[in-house]
């Protein structure tokens, strides 16, 4: 038999791929190595899937070329979204910023799935190794289970981050293989290692925080960890993070730093304690403590006084890596969007072959972005 569609990679991306061409009376047959399928809907949103965000758009999303999901994401809402989980009566709720999680578990967003994917006659093929793909009249695919042949082949093989639950690069090795370009990967909404000047002492206190990066700011909590930072904020800035440039941070977002200083200079603290009041006493007196005079502010040169004020509105940090595939939520960079139609995600090279979802350079903010951009693309 030769199907019209084999889709490599039974995650969000390839069910939802799947169940879209089903519904179109295409023969359809995914392809999944681990066991079960939509491993990373599992574990995702702490087990309670943010399976998407109301408030997505195009400026979410991290690419060489910002303009290429516009036209993916204008073609399926996140309300068009919405409503699949409303037909299956899946209980959800807004945490916050547009963040919609499920009240129950992430596993009735994979059953979701999965119910549609019987109704559309969808294929799907579990514990199915991948031997080798040849291309040429439609794809060959050399699988664990046999041969099989399509007419097209739709690469939903995901990132690199979390390899324990089955992340591979099969997906930027078949670009290669058909000669597509890939900008190069990186670990992203991901915990940040600091250069220099972590404190294990630190760990576990976390703080409202604007953290910025060229033009791109978030205010979310940060999170001091044995390393370095992670936190909301964090994450959303690692998918800006460049190697050689300071991540500045604004301790005191409400606080304006004229009015700072105007505190600064009629207060009889301490520089730890007018910290202390604000945030966290562990952060002031182990971050503070020692780098500033033990006077009183009101007592302190103009210029220290200023410095104090001005270091609180602007703490720079630099980073000297993230925490890695094994802890990165997801991958920055892959298989690059000069190579793809937007309007259809096809190779512009090889007829029949398509890339979807997070093996593509376009990577989205935290908070149910990724799975957006995943069922849109
Ligand atoms: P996805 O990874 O979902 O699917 C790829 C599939 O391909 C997998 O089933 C994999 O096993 C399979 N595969 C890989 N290699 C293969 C091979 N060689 N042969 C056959 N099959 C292969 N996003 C979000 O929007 N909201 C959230 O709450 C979270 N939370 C979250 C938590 C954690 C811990 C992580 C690691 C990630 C998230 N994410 C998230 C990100 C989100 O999970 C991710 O962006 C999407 O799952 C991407 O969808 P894809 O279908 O592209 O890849």
């Amino acid at each position: 038999m030769i199907y019209d569609a084999a889709i490599i990679g039974g995650g969000a991306a390839g069910l939802f791929c799947a169940i879209t061409a089903g519904r179109r009376g295409r023969k359809v047959v995914v392809l999944e190595h681990n066991p079960e399928v939509g491993r990373k809907i599992l574990i995702s949103g702490g087990g309670r899937c943010n399976f998407t965000n109301i408030n997505t758009r195009p400026e979410n999303f991290v690419s060489q070329n910002p303009h290429f999901a516009k036209s993916a994401l204008a073609g399926f809402s996140p309300q068009d979204f919405v409503e699949i989980v409303q037909k299956h009566r899946i209980p959800y709720y807004e945490k916050t910023l547009g963040q919609l999680f499920c009240r129950d578990t992430s596993r009735s967003i994979v059953e979701m799935l999965l119910s549609e994917c019987r109704a559309a006659r969808v294929e799907v093929r579990t514990s199915c190794t991948i031997n080798s793909v040849r291309g040429g009249d439609g794809f060959v695919i050399d699988t664990s289970g046999g041969e099989i042949r399509a007419k097209a082949l739709v690469v939903a093989c995901g990132g690199r981050s979390f390899p324990k639950i089955g992340a591979t690069d099969l997906g930027y090795r078949l670009a290669r293989q058909f000669g597509l370009e890939i900008i190069k990967t990186r670990p992203s909404l991901v915990a940040m290692i600091l250069s220099k000047g972590a404190s294990s002492t630190l760990a576990g206190v976390s703080m409202d925080a604007e953290v910025s990066t060229g033009k791109a700011h978030f205010r979310e909590n940060i999170l001091f960890t044995h390393r370095g930072l992670s936190g909301p904020a964090i994450l959303q800035i690692s998918n800006y993070w460049q190697k050689a440039k300071d991540i500045v941070l604004d301790l005191l977002p409400d606080e304006q730093e004229v009015d700072l200083l105007e505190h600064a200079r009629n207060s009889n603290k301490t520089a730890v304690n007018f910290v202390a009041e604000r945030l966290p006493r562990r952060f002031a007196e182990i971050y503070i403590a020692g780098r500033y005079p033990d006077l009183p502010l009101s007592k302190m040169k103009p210029d220290e006084r200023a410095g104090f004020a001005h270091d609180l509105k602007h703490w720079s940090v630099r980073f000297r890596d993230t925490e890695g595939w094994d802890r990165a939520e997801v991958t920055l960079g892959g298989v690059s969007t000069d190579e793809l139609s937007s309007q259809t995600m096809e190779s512009k090279k090889v007829a029949g072959l398509y890339f979807i979802g997070e093996v593509v350079d376009v990577t989205g903010w935290l908070g149910g972005y990724t799975f957006q951009w995943a069922w849109a693309s």
